[in-house]
């Protein structure tokens, strides 16, 4: 039997992990990790190190596997991302039966945790759905969304108000100041710039590179902000090659200001 231990590593740093997701991380023989573009290598490296920094036992063993291409000129969103996984699935169900032909426990490491924009949890039912019996724990971990609160010392919702999550690509779209408190991640064109017309009073609360050494966060009316935020952005990513971030939207016309 295989054992699938799904792990939220929160932003990578020992320190916030949870104990659960300490104990949970000794118990695996073989962590499957997607090898990704060379210019995310600086995760490959902090992934490894954590592994070091927190596994007692010497046998577990780090595989690599070669992500497939995503197909970014399909037609539909979706079916490229169902594509994706599929095949993705395949090639993680391959590995396991050749590394653990007689069962034991592998591990996935999510960073932040697995409930937000990850698919970890979709590709380990896609494994099982291709006939591989699997039994599925998920360790949560800290999000990058309360790693945001927290830097910015404030509650997400406003009094008895909704918070509304979603991506940069779907943003623009979607808002509306009755959401309440919008927080918005994968977006890596600050799709909010276009709300500004429409809504010069939205505040912002963002934070990129959030629990690493270099993390950076702004605060304040949107419009004053966007500027400095565009530099902090391009500063992030010409340190590593890559930058992540994420923020909060509030219109300080409905509820509690942001700030
Ligand atoms: C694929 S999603 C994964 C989210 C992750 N599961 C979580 O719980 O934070 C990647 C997005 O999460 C956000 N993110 C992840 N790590 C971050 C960090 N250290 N600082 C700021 N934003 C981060 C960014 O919006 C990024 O585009």
């Amino acid at each position: 039997m295989i054992t699938v231990l799904v792990v939220g590593i929160g932003s990578g740093s020992p320190t916030q992990l949870t104990g659960e997701a300490i104990a949970a991380l000794n118990r695996v023989d073989v962590f499957l990790v997607a090898d990704k573009r060379s210019d995310t290598r600086d995760l490959a490296v902090m992934r490894t190190d954590l592994c070091r920094a927190v596994i007692t036992r010497p046998d577990y063993r780090v595989i690599e596997i070669a992500d497939p291409a995503r197909d970014r000129d399909a037609t539909g969103y979706r079916e490229a991302v169902a594509d994706w996984h599929a095949r993705r699935a395949r090639a993680y169900a391959e590995v396991i039966a050749h590394e653990l032909p007689h069962g034991g426990t592998v591990g996935f490491l999510v960073w932040g945790d697995p409930a937000f924009y990850d698919s970890t949890l979709r590709i380990v039912e896609q494994i099982r759905s291709a006939g591989m019996d699997l039994i599925v724990e998920v360790l949560p971990g800290i999000s990058s969304i309360q790693l945001l609160a927290a830097r910015h010392q404030m509650i997400l919702n406003g009094v008895g108000e909704p918070i509304h999550l979603t991506t940069g690509r779907r943003l623009v779209d979607e808002f509306d100041p009755a959401l309440g408190t919008v927080v918005v991640m994968l977006d890596a064109d600050l799709a909010c710039a276009a709300l500004l017309e429409r809504f010069p009073e939205l505040e912002i609360a963002w934070g990129a590179q959030l629990g690493l050494a270099d993390e950076t966060l702004v605060r304040g009316r949107l419009g004053e902000m966007l500027d400095e935020i565009r530099q902090r952005r391009a500063a992030a990513r010409a340190r590593r090659g890559w930058v992540m971030d994420v923020y909060a939207l509030r219109s300080n016309r409905v509820g509690a200001p942001l700030s």
